[in-house]
């Protein structure tokens, strides 16, 4: 079984929505059975809660489903992952910095398992710009959560092909 983790901040907006979108593809693909999917937030404020209602109205909106409850990310989870996509550069130095604290238990350091996810997104000019943050929308509108919505969706058909050639190969 491939584990991975999608992490954002508050495990509330944007790794939740990676989340439903990676596990809603990877079924597409047909692998669905051999990959876990699970998000989680590198800050604890949120805890055990429900994804934020516009998470969740984005995600219905568009034939999305997911269950959720808020999870802290750990050193025990990226030490068990096979692949941790981070959804900005804070996240990045956040989740790097578990690294050190824990040996891994994967065929990958725990280094080489934290990847930007946008840096699978194939042709968008922000990341042809170098731009690979997936721009934070709490504080924002629904058409913000749209455009991270969008994000992931250009982003995972990259993260299905990794999987498949890299990961489950
Ligand atoms: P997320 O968004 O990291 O995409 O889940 C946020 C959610 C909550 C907070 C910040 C970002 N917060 O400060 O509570």
């Amino acid at each position: 079984m491939v584990t991975i983790y999608t992490v954002c901040l508050g495990n509330i907006c944007r790794s939740p929505i990676a989340e439903a979108v990676l596990r809603q593809q990877l079924d597409g693909a047909g692998l669905g059975d051999q990959v876990e999917v699970q998000s989680a937030g590198t800050a604890g404020y949120h805890v055990g809660e429900d994804a934020d209602r516009r998470t969740n109205r984005v995600l219905a909106d568009h034939g999305y489903e997911l269950n959720h409850s808020a999870q802290k990310f750990s050193a025990q989870m990226l030490r068990n992952a096979d692949l941790v996509l981070v959804m900005d550069s804070s996240n990045y130095d956040d989740v790097k910095r578990l690294a050190s604290l824990t040996e891994s238990t994967t065929a990958l350091s725990n280094e080489d398992k934290i990847k930007m996810f946008r840096s699978f997104e194939p042709d968008s000019s922000d990341s042809i710009a170098g731009d690979l943050e997936v721009p934070d929308p709490w504080y924002g509108n629904m058409s913000d959560f749209e455009h991270v919505l969008a994000i992931c969706e250009s982003s995972t058909p990259g993260v299905v092909d990794y999987v498949r050639t890299t990961l489950l190969s």
